[in-house]
């Protein structure tokens, strides 16, 4: 049976570390939930790794449905967040009829955002209409084109506007959060603020659990795969090994290596 939000939450509230893949196909889906992970986010990084253009931004919402379907005809185990690609949240209605189509056609469980500010509109809107939210902060790679991949609240101010963005999307009525290469201290510290799981990529270890994407995990990932990330195929005979190792890893606190200061 896939986990619940309900359950995903007394997990974080025991003390268990939450894990989260991307996947975007049927069969990876099936064996990510079989070796244990929590949870499956079909992100709109398929634009690169699987579409191979050089940013996400050409992600369409038919796109994310199409991709979210055969995650959910594959994944019997876990949690499934679908991304809300480049524009699709331009207008309260259109984010509204993205976020419908993504629970709707593709079966997802939750919708990500990325933002602060500008989403919180949203954010209450969908909340109240029973659809769970996860917010998105630090690099957010539909920004790229103005902000680049580069580690975000490094100074006093960004750090600060980054703890206010992450209180106000909790107070809209996200359920949970994903924090994209901020320092690992700022990450801890927002999590230890917020309530809701918040769940890290490229912000060490001090958050409620951790994300990667599949193919840098696998080593597939054609040019260079993030530092922050660790290729878990090496060390491993099978995919389903290397999938399991990232499990135990992570729930061991293994990976991300602690105190491991971001950037
Ligand atoms: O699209 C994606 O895979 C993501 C992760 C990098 C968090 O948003």
């Amino acid at each position: 049976m896939r986990k619940s939000l309900s359950q995903i939450k007394k997990m974080v509230q025991a003390g268990d570390i939450i894990t989260c893949l991307t996947a975007y196909d049927a069969a990876y889906a099936y064996w990510i939930g079989q070796a244990g992970v929590d949870m499956i986010l079909v992100g709109d990084s398929l634009g690169m790794v699987v579409q191979g253009h050089t940013t996400t931004l050409r992600v369409t919402v038919d796109d994310m449905v199409y991709h979210t379907k055969m995650v959910q005809r594959g994944n019997d185990q876990a949690w499934c967040i679908a991304d809300m690609p480049f524009m699709s949240d331009s207008t309260l209605d259109k984010g509204l009829e993205t976020a419908a189509r993504l629970m709707k056609e593709g079966g997802a469980n939750m919708v990500k955002l990325e933002g602060g500010q500008r989403i919180l509109p949203m954010v209450s809107a969908l909340s109240q209409l029973g659809i769970p939210v996860c917010g998105h902060l630090g690099l957010l790679p539909q920004s790229v084109e103005k902000h680049g991949y580069k580690v975000q609240g490094r100074d006093e101010a960004s750090a600060a506007v980054l703890l206010a963005d992450a209180l106000a999307l909790q107070a809209a009525g996200a359920e949970m959060l994903v924090l994209e290469c901020v320092p690992s201290s700022l990450a801890k510290k927002i999590t230890h603020k917020l309530s809701i799981p918040v769940i890290g990529i490229g912000s060490g270890s001090g958050t409620s659990g951790q994300v990667l994407v599949l193919h840098d995990i696998l080593g597939v990932t054609v040019g260079k795969a993030p530092k922050f990330s660790k290729n878990f195929l090496a060390q491993s005979d099978s995919i389903q090994s290397a999938l399991q190792s990232y499990v135990a890893d992570v729930k061991s606190g293994h990976f991300p290596a602690p105190c491991h200061e971001v950037g």
